[in-house]
This record gives structure tokens, sequence and C-alpha cells, in this order.
């Protein structure tokens, strides 16, 4: 094996690596959730799908949101991320209100 073709392994390794950790949460944000273009649609996809793939709003039961979202609230803090406000917590659960399962 060459030294160009080691090196570029190595950095595939590291890119590898780094996707199985932390950048695993890499925002992908081609899911598509319903009535798209709404605000609770657009609050719940700028809040929602900036650390994991945006998780269809029929994933879980609204208790199971309910349950959530204090968790994920407590994700954004660690991460020093814009805490998500009283009003944008109602516009959220309104949605996921609305289509969940
Ligand atoms: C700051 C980054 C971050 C943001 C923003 C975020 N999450 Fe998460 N989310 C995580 C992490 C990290 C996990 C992995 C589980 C854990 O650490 O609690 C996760 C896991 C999840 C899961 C999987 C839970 C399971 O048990 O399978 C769902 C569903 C989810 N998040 C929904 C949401 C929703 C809804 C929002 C918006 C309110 C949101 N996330 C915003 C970081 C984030």
């Amino acid at each position: 094996m060459n030294n160009t073709k080691a090196r570029r392994l190595s950095i595939l390794t590291l890119a590898s690596l780094a996707l199985l950790t932390g950048c695993s949460l890499m925002p992908v944000g081609n899911t598509e959730i319903p009535d798209e273009g709404s605000a609770g649609a657009d609050a719940y996809r700028s809040r929602c799908g900036s650390c994991h793939a945006l998780p269809h709003p029929q994933r879980l039961s609204y208790a199971g949101w309910q349950r959530l979202l204090p968790i994920m609230e407590q994700r954004i803090q660690e991460r020093g991320m814009a805490p998500i406000s009283s009003k944008e917590r109602d516009t959220l659960l309104t949605y996921l209100k609305a289509y969940s399962r």
C-alpha cells in the first residue's frame, strides 16, 4: 500500500469514527412532515431537526412527545443552544398533538 492510499484510508477511518460518535446526529432535513409550511411545521423543523434527522410526528403518541420534550430541552441546554421559549413549546406541542399517532 502506498502512502497516499494509507493517508486516504486513515481519513476515512476518522470520518467513520466521527459518524459513529457525536456526529451521527447530523441534521438531515429531508423528512417529510405534515402541514409543511405552517408555523407549527416550521418550528418543528427548525427546533427538532438540527441535531438529528427530524423524527416524524407519528413516531410517538402525544403523551410520548410530552415526556420526550423536556429531555430534548435538556440536550439543547447541554449544547448551549437557544432554549425553547414557552411560546415555542406551545407551538411544538400543538403541532405534535395534531399529528402524533
Ligand atoms: C441539542 C440537540 C438536540 C435537539 C435540538 C433535539 N434533539 Fe432529539 N435527541 C438528541 C439526542 C442527543 C438524542 C439521543 C437520546 C438522548 O440523548 O436523550 C435525541 C433523541 C431523540 C429521539 C429518539 C428518542 C428515542 O428514545 O428513540 C426523538 C424522537 C427526538 N430526539 C425528538 C426530538 C424533538 C421532537 C426535538 C425538538 C423539540 C428534538 N429531538 C431536538 C438531541 C437533540
